[in-house]
Order: C-alpha cells, then sequence, then structure tokens
C-alpha cells in the first residue's frame, strides 16, 4: 500500500472556469510530480464567496498542513484565511489577496503594476492624446481594484489621456456587451478599450466590430497565456493590440509551500514579471511557450517511462524472491 502522504495540502479556489485556472492547476500539478509524499485537495467556489468561506473551514477541519487561497473577493474570504492562520495553519495567497496582512506568502503578478503597464502603453499607443474605456474584471476581487488603481494613477502622468468611462465585465466575455456597447455610442470619440482580462478583451472586439468601429479602437487585454483562443493568439491574429502577461503561478505557489513546510527560509512576497506582449515579440512569445509545452511534454514521458521501469524491477525482484524462496 502507498504510504501516508507527508504533507497534506488544501487548495481554495476561487473559480476552474477558464483556461488560466486550468493552467494555474496544471502549474501545481508539475510542481507535485517531484513530490509524490504531497497530497494535494482543491476546492473550486465557483466564484461564490460564501461557499468559499465554507470551503476553507473544512479543508481546515478536515486537518490539512498548509492552505493554498486564491481569494474571489477580498473582504468575505478574509475571516477565514485569518482563522487558518490562527490555527497555525500557513496560508499561501495566489493571484488574489485578502483584506488582512495575516498570511505566511504571497505569489502572483503585481496587479498595480499590470495597470501602470497598460496605463503607459496605452499613452504610446494614443501618441499621448485621446479617451479610453476601461472594463473591469469581479468587483471586490484585490486583481480588479489594483488593475484599476495601477492604471488611472499612471493616467495622472499622461494628462492628454482620458477616461471617459467604465463597464464591470466579471472576468467574463459576454457580460460586458450591453454597457460597452451603450458607453461606446455615447463617446464615439473613444480610441482605446482597456480590459482587466483577455477574455473580456475579446467581449470588447466584438462589440467594436458590431459597432462598426474595430479598425479605430485599439483594445488591452491582461493575461497572454498560450494556447488556442487565448491572448498570445489574439494578439497573433489582431483581436487584441496588446495583452498584459500575467503568469497563473502555480508552480511558483506549490514551490513557496514546500519551503513552507520543509521549514525551509522562504520569501513573504514573490512577485511574477509581467511585461506587454504585442506584434513586436508575439511571435518569439509563441515559439517560447510552445518550447516549454513540448519540454514538458518529454518530462511527462520520462516519467511514465521511470515508472514503467520500476514496475518491470519489483515484478523481476518478485520473481527472484520467489526463486530464492523456493
Ligand atoms: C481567471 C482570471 C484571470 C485574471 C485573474 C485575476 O479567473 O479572471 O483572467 O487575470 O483571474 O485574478
Amino acid at each position: 500500500a502507498p504510504a501516508a502522504p507527508a504533507y497534506r495540502i488544501g487548495f481554495a479556489q476561487c473559480s476552474t472556469n477558464g483556461p488560466w485556472r486550468q493552467a494555474m492547476l496544471a502549474g501545481m500539478e508539475r510542481e507535485l510530480s517531484f513530490h509524490p509524499e504531497v497530497a494535494l485537495k482543491m476546492l473550486n467556489a465557483n466564484d461564490n464567496s460564501a461557499v468559499q468561506r465554507q470551503q476553507i473551514r473544512e479543508l481546515l477541519d478536515g486537518g490539512i498542513d498548509l492552505l493554498i487561497v486564491s481569494p474571489y473577493e477580498s473582504a468575505p474570504v478574509t475571516p477565514a484565511v485569518e482563522e487558518a492562520v490562527a490555527r497555525d495553519v500557513p496560508v499561501v495567497l495566489l493571484d488574489r489577496r485578502t483584506a488582512s496582512p495575516r498570511y505566511t506568502a504571497y505569489v502572483g503578478g503585481n496587479n498595480l503594476e499590470v495597470g501602470q503597464t497598460a496605463a503607459r502603453y496605452a499613452a504610446r499607443l494614443l501618441h499621448e492624446r485621446g479617451d479610453v474605456v476601461e472594463v473591469l474584471g469581479g468587483p471586490g476581487s484585490s486583481a480588479t481594484t489594483e488593475r484599476h488603481q495601477g492604471f488611472v494613477r499612471e493616467l495622472g502622468a499622461h494628462p492628454g489621456l482620458h477616461l471617459v468611462g467604465q463597464v464591470t465585465g466579471d472576468w467574463k466575455d459576454l457580460a460586458l456587451r450591453p454597457a460597452l456597447t451603450a458607453l461606446l455610442r455615447q463617446h464615439p470619440g473613444v480610441g482605446l478599450v482597456y480590459a482587466h482580462n483577455d477574455a473580456m478583451g475579446r467581449g470588447a472586439r466584438e462589440v467594436c466590430q458590431q459597432l462598426g468601429i474595430a479598425n479605430r479602437v485599439k483594445i488591452i487585454g491582461v493575461d497572454g497565456l498560450a494556447g488556442p483562443g487565448e491572448g498570445i493568439d489574439f494578439v497573433q491574429r489582431g483581436v487584441l493590440t496588446a495583452s498584459v502577461l500575467y503568469a497563473p503561478g502555480g508552480e511558483e505557489a506549490m514551490r513557496t509551500a514546500l519551503k513552507i513546510l520543509e521549514k525551509q527560509p522562504f520569501r513573504r512576497e514573490n512577485t511574477l514579471g509581467t511585461l506587454v506582449i504585442d506584434s513586436t515579440n508575439v511571435l518569439t512569445m509563441r515559439q517560447q511557450t510552445e518550447k516549454m509545452n513540448s519540454q514538458q511534454t518529454d518530462i511527462l514521458r520520462q516519467q511514465s517511462l521511470l515508472q514503467r521501469l520500476r514496475a518491470t524491477y519489483s515484478s523481476q525482484q518478485t520473481i527472484l524472491y520467489g526463486l530464492l524462496a523456493s
């Protein structure tokens, strides 16, 4: 029988909707494939804070050695996360934050920087003059608040740019469409839409197409994920003008979690870098992600080869011991 896991990690995930969250989990599993002694249990809150709160308590009651949380909204999930800390269960916040400094480590992009980067790039695209519109992510999440704050702060340094309106898209492609259509009709001079993720950027693009203004409105998204129908692909096909890279950070979160569990030194703030993906570097980005994926496939093939060799070895041993015993 397999040995009991040395460590149990609970993962309170706000949502498993969409490839970005799937990439996050895949990253964790990739790291865990080198650590068979660790068991991971993920609960999906389906974009619901009450559910997520309850799931955090469920994970704690079930007995875990460490909690990873990607909070749907900051404030409502904070008490449950603080409870984990109070119970001496270390907490790694991943991608989004709670409203409290009581956690063990944070892993994720700097969302203020994401917003700033988007504003600086917008100013360049518009040659320092023009009207812009913002499509916000889900209300109450730290990613939304910070992506907005960073954007507005940087716009302060570009007085020719005017933020003329906002709509809430809740991270999804469809919800934003009626409000954005109305807003763009109201402000026919808008030259750029900044969407808090690529899915909403694509929605914005379709709205512009329907209004017949797609060739004069530039669109910036966030995430820059690889794969068909994702950010890198959108930039390459001209669906988006640019995407600000925001890495899912699954591997990094798991590495930090393992350091904490093994009582090794670790950093409390682990900021993943960002960059603008546009027509000038999209090919390089694409080639690099494809190369990484094929290397990953090789690693998995080697792992399964190793497993097969081990299985052969142990069955040969069984035969050998059988012969010796007879
Ligand atoms: C996925 C997502 C990403 C975004 C991140 C922010 O659920 O909406 O598109 O970058 O969450 O937390």
